[in-house]
């Protein structure tokens, strides 16, 4: 994991290497002025001596201001190295997650993808920056100052001994159980981003179902929860204050008792004791310091592994070595085809572990799709019907390779999908996906993600077929109106109407449409498909629907039952041999069962 972050570095190398070199320099200088003070009061003031007040209070103005530049400069390559690392681990997580498939993309999950790459990168520059800026100069300060102490007199800095000796064990009691908590208040923030971001982005259903009283509620428990540990992590942090304080004073006090001592004696000045004091309060904050720096990486390493998941993962479906880059026609074969998105099959058992088998067997109802083999013609149209969740979905996405088969094998043109390139097969099976977005931008915008040099002619004609014309061109500025985020400011049955106009600009050979006129009206449902079939006889449909009416036109039918294949005919004979296909026929197309049939 950490050779994945430094590596994110890269170009920022020589800022985070000058960052701690400046520090050394501004340590060096402040660690020195104390000392320059101890010259001006014996020299100067104890001896009335204004000369060289003058003269040691120029040394320690220069020393001063050449500890301020180096400041300066220290902090803002501290600030180029961190914010360029974060710059960096975004760029590298955003250029990984584009090759993702949908599998890697499950196993993150969309919100969670987003959550690494704001939260934990935020994490990470925090702990760069203060790693950069204080692993170094606390322990040089730590140091140096130790050394001076015992350089002005061996016996008073037995003091500092007692004192780190005592600090320290406090620290780390108080430490080692901060950092039990972090770990638990990091596990609540996600299970509070989860809730926050699944709300946010459902707030319709949420509103549709007057689920918001549950919402708060599901809310504020995460909220509680997190303020509960909150409470208790920052309690304990706030006693590291009053605990340095004590030992502080302790030592201000030991310091001068024994201080007065020695100066009585003769073997200390009054100069050289108000360094020493000086010295005494830099040694204990950077211990403090280093406490903090502990436990903010502590903190940070969840999410450092968070990241560098993003950054090695890697995409499950890749270009072959020696990719097909034409498709030559449109038929689609599948041979004896299981999917699953159960990779590992189910979790091992401790009594299967115990056995020394710990990849458990894929067992018949984990198939999304099980024991298919079709064949279809180039230019049919081909319609797919079922239950929710039967597998219609996963069918088709399998087509264009969004996921690979867990065995068997699948032909677009009769060669392997897996042997083209992915552009091609994806520019060559366009799919219009069930949960399918618009993007911001003008309507034309979103028509030419589907070709990008279209002319407004290819966009209108593709509208045409869609049925998409009809209402882009009642919008106040046509085709350059204005699509909000997501596509919030067009109807679900406009949206995708716009959705299937983009795929058939693709000009492809397959065209998949999951449940894509769900939302129209049967009468334009029905339009859509007549223009496929009149515009495009070469073009292969393959058409998911819960209605009877989208595919009932189709060539050949296919009826899905839970990931089988029970029936693949013509809308006539399945209506005399397959049951499924008879019951939904009937109870669809009962007046009260398609409330939207045309009167
Ligand atoms: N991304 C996914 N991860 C895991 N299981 C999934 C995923 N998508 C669908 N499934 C499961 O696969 C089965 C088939 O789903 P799907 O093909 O979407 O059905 P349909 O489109 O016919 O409604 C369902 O049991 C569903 O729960
Ligand atoms: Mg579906």
């Amino acid at each position: 994991m950490l050779k994945t972050l430094l590596k994110q570095i890269g170009s920022f190398k020589t800022a985070s290497i000058l960052t701690p070199v400046f520090i050394s320099l501004e340590v060096v200088m402040g660690v020195l002025i104390p000392y320059v003070t101890s010259w001006i009061i014996d020299e100067g003031i104890a001896k009335s001596h204004l000369g060289n007040v003058y003269k040691y209070g120029a040394i320690m103005l220069v020393l001063a201001a050449m500890s301020m530049l180096f400041g300066i400069l220290a902090g803002r390559f501290s600030a180029l190295a961190s914010s360029g690392f974060a710059r960096n681990l975004r760029a590298a997580m955003f250029r990984n997650i584009q090759t993702f498939s949908f599998s890697n993309i499950d196993k993150f999950s969309s919100a969670g993808l987003v959550t690494r790459m704001t939260t934990d990168v935020n994490n990470l520059q925090n702990a760069f920056q203060m790693l950069l800026r204080v692993s170094v100069r606390a322990p040089l300060n730590l140091i140096f100052c130790i050394l001076m102490c015992v350089f002005i007199n061996t016996h008073m800095s037995t003091i500092f001994v007692v004192a780190l000796v005592i600090l320290g064990t406090v620290l780390y009691l108080i430490i080692s159980r901060t950092v039990k908590l972090f770990t638990q208040v990091f596990k609540k923030y996600d299970d509070l981003n989860n809730v926050v971001q699944e709300n946010v982005s459902a707030i319709r259903v949420v509103k549709a179902f007057v689920r918001e009283d549950y919402e708060n509620k599901k809310f504020s428990k995460a909220a509680r929860a997190l303020y509960g540990l909150f409470v208790k992590t920052e309690s304990l942090m706030a006693l590291n204050h009053p605990v340095m304080m004590i030992v502080v004073y302790g030592c201000i006090i030991s310091l001068s008792w024994f201080g007065a001592k020695h100066i009585v004696g003769g073997d200390l000045t009054t100069g050289q004791l108000t360094s020493l004091f000086t010295y005494v309060m830099t040694i204990l904050s950077a211990l403090m310091m280093l406490s903090m720096i502990f436990v903010q990486l502590t903190m940070s390493a969840a999410s450092g592994k968070r990241v560098a998941e993003v950054i090695n993962e890697k995409a499950d479906i890749v270009n072959p070595e020696n990719p097909v880059m034409t498709v030559p026609d449109g038929s689609i074969d599948f041979e004896n085809v299981k999917f699953t998105y159960n990779k590992t099959g189910a979790p091992p058992t401790p009594a299967t572990l115990l056995a020394g088998q710990n990849v458990a067997a894929i067992s018949d109802c984990d198939y999304a799709v099980n024991d298919v083999n079709l064949h279809i013609d180039s230019g049919e149209t081909i319609g797919i019907i079922g239950g929710t969740g039967c597998g219609k979905s996963t069918l088709a996405m399998l087509i264009s390779r969004m996921y690979d088969v867990s065995s068997g094998s699948i032909k677009v043109g009769g060669v392997d999908v897996r042997d083209y390139d992915l552009e091609t097969l994806r520019n060559n099976v366009s799919m219009v996906l069930q949960q399918n977005v618009l993007f911001s931008g003008t309507v034309l915008d979103n028509l030419r993600w589907g070709k990008s040099d279209a002319t407004l002619e290819e966009c209108k004609h593709a509208c045409r077929l869609a049925c998409a014309d009809e209402f882009i061109e009642e919008m106040p500025d046509g085709y350059d109106s204005v699509i909000e985020q997501g596509g919030t400011n067009v109807s679900g049955g406009q949206k995708q109407r716009l959705c299937i106009a983009r795929a058939l600009l693709k000009s492809p050979k397959v065209l998949v449409l999951d449940d894509s006129t769900s939302a129209c009206d049967t009468a334009t449902d029905a339009r859509i498909s007549k223009a496929l079939r009149d515009y495009m006889p070469e073009v292969t449909k393959v058409i998911v629907a819960q209605r009877v009416h989208s595919v009932m036109h189709a060539n050949r039918i296919i009826v899905m039952e839970s990931g089988r294949i029970t029936g693949f005919d013509t809308h006539d004979n399945l209506l005399k041999t397959n049951d499924i296909y008879r019951e939904i026929y009937t109870i669809q197309t009962q007046d009260s069962g398609d409330f939207d049939k045309p009167k």
